[in-house]
C-alpha cells in the first residue's frame, strides 16, 4: 500500500548505514539552527542540574535537515538510552504499550513520523505522556478489567514533517516544539567540510560551495551530492572535488543549477506543460509524475514552494512564471486568472 511508506526515506540501505556514521552525537557539533540549539541547550542544562529526564520535545520540519540527529543528540547528552520506533509502525494500542513497559528510567523514546501512529495509539500515549502510566485492559467481554501500571519517567521526541498534522491534544503534549529551517548555504558548506573529513574526500572550498548552492537547503542532500561528487572525480578526475569537478558531477547527475532534481522539475513540467500551469489538484499531479501523493507533497512541494516555483491555492497547484521561465518555456498565454 502506497501510503504506508515512509515519507522521510533513505531508500539506499547503504546509504542509511552511511548517514549513520555522518550524524552529530554532539550538541556543539551540529550545525546551524542556532536558536533550536540554543533553546534545546538550556532545556538539556536544565534538566540536567535538576537530574530529571527532560521534557517531551518535538522536532518538526521536512525531510533530512536533522530531526533523527537532533533526537540522538538529546539521547546522548543527557547519557540515556534511546529507542526508536515510527508512527507507521505503532498501529495497536499494544503495540505501543508494549515499547512503553521496556522503558528504563530517563529513556529517550524516538517516534519518528509521530503523525502517522494509530489513533489508538495515540490514546495510550496521552496518559503516559502527562501521567507516566499505562492503562492496559486485562481479558475480554463482562470480566474485562482495565489496570494501570507506572512508567519510568521517560522523554518523548518526536518527529514529525509537517505539525499540521498532529492532533491539538498530542502537540499540546510536548514541553518544548523546535521547527527546523532550510539552511544557509554557508551553514551546509561547514557540514560538507565536516562530512568530506569523515569520508576522506578532498573537497576544496569553490567545490563545497558548488555542492552547497545546489543542496535545496538540506543537510542530507548535500552529503549525498558529496557523494556522487566523489565518485565522479574518482573516476573522470584525480579524486578531488574542486568547483569545475563538482559543477560537471552535478550536471552528471541530473541536478540542475537550482538544485532541482529530475522529479522536481517532473513537478513543475506536469502542471505547466500538461495542465497549462495548473491549477492542478496534489493527487492529480502525484499520479503524473508515478509518485505517493504524501511524499510530493512532504519531500518535493515545500522547497519547490520555498523557491517561489510553485503556489498551493484551494484550487490546486499553481506554477509561477519563474517555474516556467526555469524550464525555458515561454510564459503562459493567460497569467492573470491564476494571479489575481
Ligand atoms: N545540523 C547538522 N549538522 C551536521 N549534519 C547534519 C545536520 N543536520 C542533518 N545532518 C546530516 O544530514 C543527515 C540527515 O539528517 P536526519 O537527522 O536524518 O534528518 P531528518 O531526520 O530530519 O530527516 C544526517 O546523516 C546528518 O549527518
Ligand atoms: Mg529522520
Amino acid at each position: 500500500m502506497v501510503a504506508a511508506r515512509p515519507v522521510d526515506p533513505v531508500a539506499d540501505p547503504m546509504e542509511a548505514a552511511e548517514e549513520v556514521g555522518l550524524r552529530p552525537r554532539r550538541l556543539d557539533e551540529f550545525v546551524g539552527q542556532t536558536e533550536v540549539k540554543e533553546h534545546l541547550s538550556i532545556v538539556l542544562e536544565a534538566a540536567r542540574r535538576r537530574s530529571q529526564p527532560v521534557d517531551h520535545v518535538l522536532f518538526a520540519g521536512p525531510p533530512g535537515l536533522g530531526k533523527t540527529t537532533l533526537a540522538g543528540i538529546v539521547a546522548s547528552e543527557m547519557g540515556a538510552g534511546m529507542r526508536v520506533t515510527s508512527g507507521p509502525a505503532l498501529v495497536r494500542a499494544g503495540d505501543l504499550a508494549a515499547i512503553l513497559n521496556d522503558l528504563r528510567p530517563g529513556d529517550v523514546l524516538f517516534i519518528d513520523e509521530i503523525h502517522r501512529m494509530g489513533r489508538p495509539v495515540e490514546e495510550v500515549l496521552y496518559p503516559a505522556m502527562e501521567d507516566f502510566q499505562l492503562d492496559i485492559v486485562i481479558g475480554k467481554g463482562p470480566t474485562a478489567r482495565s489496570i494501570r501500571l507506572d512508567l519510568p519517567h521517560f522523554t518523548l521526541v518526536g518527529a514529525t514533517t509537517r505539525t499540521g498534522l498532529l492532533t491539538g491534544p498530542l502537540r499540546d503534549r510536548f514541553g518544548f516544539v523546535a521547527r527546523l529551517d532550510y539552511y544557509a548555504a554557508t551553514e551546509l558548506e561547514a557540514i560538507l567540510a565536516r562530512a568530506a573529513t569523515i569520508l576522506g574526500v578532498s573537497l576544496q572550498p569553490a567545490g563545497a560551495r558548488e555542492i552547497a548552492r545546489r543542496s535545496r537547503g538540506t543537510p542530507r542532500i548535500a552529503n549525498r551530492l558529496l557523494k556522487r561528487v566523489r565518485d565522479f572525480t574518482e573516476v573522470r578526475g584525480d579524486g578531488r572535488v574542486t568547483g569545475k569537478t563538482a559543477m560537471a558531477g552535478l550536471s552528471l547527475f541530473g541536478v540542475d543549477d537550482l538544485g532541482l532534481d529530475k522529479l522536481d522539475r517532473a513537478i513543475l513540467a506536469t502542471v505547466c506543460e500538461r495542465f497549462g500551469g495548473g491549477p492542478v489538484g496534489l493527487s492529480t499531479l502525484a499520479v503524473s509524475v508515478a509518485e505517493a501523493a504524501e511524499t510530493v507533497e512532504d519531500v518535493y512541494e515545500p522547497f519547490l514552494l520555498q523557491l517561489g516555483l510553485l503556489l498551493r491555492t484551494p484550487r490546486g497547484r499553481v506554477a509561477t512564471p519563474a517555474a516556467w521561465q526555469h524550464l525555458g518555456l515561454p510564459a503562459p498565454p493567460h497569467p492573470a486568472h491564476l494571479f489575481p
